[in-house]
């Protein structure tokens, strides 16, 4: 999604914004553009190819300067096309770069228009261009203060002006930004991600935030135009890039990574005990009642799969919701839930808003089960749980997704002893299979040669059916969802016992049906399911524990998982299908690690 990078200092800074944009571009882009001052004049580059297209043109035209802002878009206004490329400009004057989605940009342009401003493109962005240069009067930091209280919607922002050399202006509100404090130099960024390789001293702004930054420090002023004081944190682990190593992409890599990631994300405690989620978790998580689980993609499909945890382990009654629904709707609050949102990135758009609008209603308990530890989400809740799958490149979510079902897994554990549902015996029979899990995984991996023969066939089909029963429905959801993603075959999941209500019509030879199969107790069930596809002529595609007796035969394709594993079974069951979509992607030669129109950390809603 849209990436943001700025910088003030007393050296050509194209090269740090260059590296910024290139720092970003994992989370999918359509344009990008560079704008800098260059002897007093703003001046730009802007492509609609990748940003080693931008770095090619700047270096041709010899761009240089001191004080310079940069983007990559991912196109919500207007086409992907160079005029809607930022940084936008106001009348030669000023250059902006933003984030987000200006709602009242209608009503704003007819003013502007009024005014004599002529618009060139069609982003929300120029009318905040136009704005603040409407309200400027020699001081840019208050204009921008003065512009963005007039803006309705989301939006991280950063701004130079023509008068105002070794001066970037940035806003937020809804989208993230975080300012990096160098010597006698700073920058902006909105990823701390992007600026890894200039500091590692951030300041994370807060909703509302308006900031300045010049040569010798930053100033920082709160909604109320209050001198606001934030405390700078030392984050070293952004430093270095992510190497791809023998790997062909970044998605095959952190397949790859799954029974590391897991095993860092296991608590090294002999107790599942509420202390791993907080210091005041023990007081509060006695008394809550039921949980209200709000995720977006992947995330929410990992909440999915914790429900059926939940339940049946720690006995509490879960609700699970798609975040962009939830925050839309009438629903009850109830200020003894615990609501929990999950997050790879902690800065999704629609799960902040949810949980914005949980907290609005009146409940009080909040936790966050993230990925990244300096995000809105984790400053936003109350009690957090890390997930430690290290930084996930490929857009396609997939060692953040296993990470996060150990932590709800935890979860359940924890509630579940709390609750006095879970004996001594069992906590560590869990705790063991936990720490196998690993192992087990690594066992999965060695599939692989098998289902790259699947993939072959797959890559030739344009639909595919996944079936899954009750935990496992989840999983053949995030299934489809990661082939969809990444080949762009038209991939549905349906839980198998409802195939006779509608799907079971689009079974031909054409359809694959791909079939996640535990030995458990809906095993026997599952199997008239495989036996109502085959009636019909179509394709299974199995995935069965070793001892479930389903053997290949005319129509039935089965690859055997080498243990069955019980409750944990998803997790070991997704890491397939993850590898299904991802071949099938490559025999189709698609951009794996960023597919079409997608972006890794969706901060628009
Ligand atoms: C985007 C990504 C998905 C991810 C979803 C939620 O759609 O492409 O991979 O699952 O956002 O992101 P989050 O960071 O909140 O987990």
């Amino acid at each position: 999604m849209c990436g943001i990078v700025g910088a003030v200092a007393q050296r050509n800074i194209v090269s740090v914004l260059i590296e910024g944009l290139r720092r970003l571009e994992y989370r999918g882009y359509d344009s990008c553009g560079v704008a800098v001052l260059a002897n007093g004049e703003p001046r730009r580059a802007r492509s609609v190819a990748r940003v080693a297209d931008l770095d090619e043109q700047v270096r041709d035209t010899k761009l240089a300067g001191e004080t310079g802002i940069a983007h990559t878009r991912w196109a919500t206004h207007g086409a992907p096309v160079t005029d809607n490329a930022h940084p936008i400009f106001s009348r030669d004057t000023l250059a902006i770069v933003h984030n987000g989605i200006i709602e009242n940009y209608e009503p704003l342009r007819e003013m502007l228009r009024g005014k004599g401003y002529e618009f060139v493109s069609q982003t929300d962005t120029e009318v905040i261009a136009h704005l603040i240069h409407s309200l400027y009067r020699g001081d840019l930091f208050a204009a921008v203060r003065e512009t963005v209280r007039q803006l309705h919607g989301a939006y991280a922002i950063a701004v130079l002006h023509k008068d105002q050399p070794h001066t970037v202006v940035g806003a937020r509100q809804g989208s993230p930004l975080v300012v990096g404090l160098g010597d006698g130099e700073n920058f902006l960024a909105s990823d701390a991600l992007a600026l890894a390789g200039s500091t590692d001293r951030f300041i994370f702004l807060e909703e509302g935030d308006v900031c300045e930054l010049k040569l010798d420090g930053v100033r920082i002023v709160d909604r109320d135009g209050e001198p606001a004081p934030r405390e700078v944190r030392q984050v070293a682990a952004y430093g270095g890039a992510v190497e791809l190593g023998p790997y062909r992409h970044f998605m095959q890599k952190e397949i790859f990574e799954q029974p590391r990631a897991i095993s860092d994300t296991i608590p090294q405690a002999d107790a599942f005990d509420p202390s791993l989620f907080g210091d005041d978790a023990p007081k509060v998580f006695g008394k809550i009642d039921s949980l209200l689980i709000l995720a977006c993609g992947t995330s929410y499909y990992s909440g999915l799969t914790a429900k059926y945890w939940l339940e049946s382990i720690a006995k509490i009654p879960t609700q699970v919701e798609i975040a962009s629904e939830y925050r839309y709707r009438d629903s009850v609050p109830n200020p003894n839930a615990l609501v929990v949102v999950i997050s790879q990135s902690g800065e999704t758009a629609d799960t902040l808003a949810a949980l914005k609008h949980a907290q609005s209603l009146g409940h009080v308990h909040t936790l966050s089960v993230c990925n990244v530890g300096t995000s809105a989400m984790v400053r936003q809740t109350e009690f957090t749980f890390l997930t430690h799958a290290g930084r996930e490149i490929g857009v396609a979510s997939t060692k953040a997704f296993t990470t996060q079902l150990v932590a709800l897994f935890v979860l359940a554990l924890t509630l579940a002893r709390i609750r006095g549902h879970l004996s001594d015996a069992q906590e560590s029979s869990y705790l063991k299979q936990l720490r196998h899990l690993p192992a087990a995984l690594n066992s999965v991996l060695a599939l692989e040669p098998q289902i790259i023969a699947w993939s072959e066939e797959f890559s030739r089909k344009e639909n595919a059916l996944f079936l899954g029963r009750g935990l496992h429905y989840p999983i053949a959801l995030e299934g489809a969802l990661k082939l969809k993603e990444i080949s762009y075959i038209h991939a549905e999941a349906y839980p198998a016992g409802e195939l006779k209500h509608g799907p079971l019509a689009l079974v031909t030879e054409a359809m694959p049906v791909v079939t996640v199969a535990p030995n458990d107790a809906l095993l026997e069930k599952l199997k008239s399911n495989i036996q109502e596809v085959r009636a019909r002529g179509g394709q299974l595609y199995v995935f069965a524990d070793s001892d479930t007796r389903i053997v290949n035969a005319e129509g039935l394709h089965v690859i055997r998982m080498p243990e069955h594993y019980g409750l944990l079974s998803p997790i070991l069951h997704v890491v397939p299908l993850q590898l299904l979509a991802y071949h099938t992607a490559c025999a189709r030669g698609t951009d794996v690690d960023k597919p079409r129109n997608l972006a890794k950390s969706v901060t628009v809603e």
